[in-house]
């Protein structure tokens, strides 16, 4: 079958994040759409300007129309930003029957009851995952995941380059100025970093969350909005004294009154989750009545967090042209005849680390005795602890930690241990992953 052309209006941060994803990862994307996705054309000011993405086989233009005029390009993807030029796009990519995916929530926040009543007369799809925390597709959890519930609150950390500040500040003892010159080289912040510093990016998609939480329509003029920009080292330090961490929060909550809808600077107890979120990292809770709180965690910012959300909208959009109606998403996410034969592995040959207890007799050369035979299969040690044995118990606890080893040598190892006389019990072994 033909690809499915797609046009990008914007090749920066995220336009390029996306080229990169979908070329790297094509074969996949195309086993889950059913239709390759191919860039045709990509908008950019500057075709000169050093890229992130490489460029080869896309019609590179300095006139956005172009993109949105060309009849061969079925979905535009708005990755521009703003909400003057961004939106006129939008409204004649939506006017010409074509979908639209974007990553702007200014656009959405401001303007999408007016783009989403136009999609809906004209039956094209307007996706924008990408617009709320990065890479987590929060949108789908709430319109898809948490159907069944009541939502009784959200709560974000929903900027990331404001989460980056304040860890920065914290960790590093860096000035606010500093972070955000480094924010901004990462591509985390916006064209004009007061949006992310003001809270007026997280009000942005705190007014997105919220609509979708609680079913009602977007209003970002009524976000309660304070920025970070007042905070100092010594309020974060003071906090942390109080046992408190100090984060910035999106804050929607349904109440009898009313619903609250805020954004502001936030002390959070140290233990909860939220609190150590770090970075760039963004996460939500939703609370739902049936399934109580959710975490839903991940990068927040930056060119290929986005882009993962950006394509799975794009996959989204061309499931429509490619699945059954019943079942447009595939029920087992790939199209039925890409499904892959790759085997699954027997746990013999997954190789992580391990924690290893053992229970020994009180004698000289045990340890030694073990250590040979760890080594002898290429199992090599990371750590060993050795217990005194507890009162009236003749027997000693022996801990290791292994670095990585297919298990299929550890049980080769095992046997042999557990052979040795001075070893009175089966070993003992817990897989260990750091999960880097
Ligand atoms: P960039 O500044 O990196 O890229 C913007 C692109 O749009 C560039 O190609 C640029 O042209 C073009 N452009 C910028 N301003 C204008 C303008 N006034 N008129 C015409 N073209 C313009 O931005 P990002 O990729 O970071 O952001 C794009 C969108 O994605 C924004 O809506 C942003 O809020 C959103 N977003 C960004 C995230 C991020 O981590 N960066 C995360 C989630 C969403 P040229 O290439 O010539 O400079
Ligand atoms: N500037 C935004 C942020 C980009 O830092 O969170 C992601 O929406």
């Amino acid at each position: 079958m033909h690809p499915v052309k797609i046009g990008l209006l914007g090749l920066g941060t995220v336009g390029g994040g996306t080229v990169n994803v979908l070329a790297r990862n094509t074969r996949e994307i195309t086993r889950r759409a059913g239709r390759e996705i191919q860039v045709a054309k990509a908008f950019t000011r500057d075709p000169e300007k050093p890229r992130i993405c490489g460029t080869e086989g896309i019609d590179l233009v300095t006139d956005p129309w172009e993109v949105v005029e060309d009849p061969e390009i079925a979905i535009v993807a708005e990755l521009i930003g703003g909400t003057s030029l961004a939106k006129e796009l939008v409204l004649r990519a939506i006017e010409l029957g074509k979908h639209v995916v974007t990553a702007n929530k200014a656009l959405i926040a401001l303007h999408g009851n007016e783009i989403f009543s136009r999609a809906s007369e004209q039956g094209v799809m307007v996706a924008f995952e990408a617009a709320v925390a990065g890479g987590i597709p929060i949108i789908k959890v709430l319109r898809e995941g948490l159907t069944g519930n009541r939502i009784e609150w959200v709560a974000g950390i929903i900027n990331g380059t404001g989460n980056f500040i304040l860890t920065g500040m914290r960790d590093q003892g860096r000035v606010f100025d500093d972070v955000l010159t480094e924010a901004q080289a990462l591509g985390y912040a916006e064209a004009n970093p007061a949006f992310d510093v003001e809270g007026i990016d997280a009000a942005h998609k705190l007014t997105i969350l919220a609509a979708i939480a609680f079913g009602i329509p977007l209003q970002y003029d009524k976000v309660y909005t304070e920025g970070i920009t007042r905070i100092t080292p010594e309020d974060i330090r003071y906090a942390q004294e109080l046992g408190y961490q100090i984060k910035h929060l999106g804050i929607a909550r349904q109440t009898p009154d009313g619903i609250e809808l805020r954004v502001h600077l936030c002390l959070i107890p140290a233990r909860r989750l939220l609190a150590n979120v770090e970075g760039v990292m963004n996460a939500v809770v939703v609370k739902g009545d049936a399934v109580g709180p959710t975490l839903y965690y991940g990068p927040g910012a930056g060119a290929e967090p986005t882009a993962s959300a950006v394509v799975a909208d794009l996959v989204d959009v061309v499931r429509v042209f490619t699945a059954d109606p019943g079942n447009r998403v595939p029920h087992l996410a790939f199209q039925p005849d890409a499904l892959s034969d790759l085997p699954v592995l027997p746990i013999s040959e997954i190789e992580t680390a391990y924690y290893l207890r053992l229970k020994v007799a009180d004698q000289p050369g045990v340890l030694a005795d073990i250590a040979r035979i760890l080594a002898d299969h290429e199992i090599s040690i990371e750590a060993v602890i050795q217990k005194e044995p507890q009162e009236g118990q003749m027997d000693l606890p022996l801990i290791f930690l292994t670095h990585k080893v297919k298990e299929k040598a550890l049980d080769a190892a095992a046997a042999k241990i557990e052979a040795l006389p001075a070893v009175k019990a089966p070993l003992y072994r817990i897989r260990l992953e750091t999960l880097e």
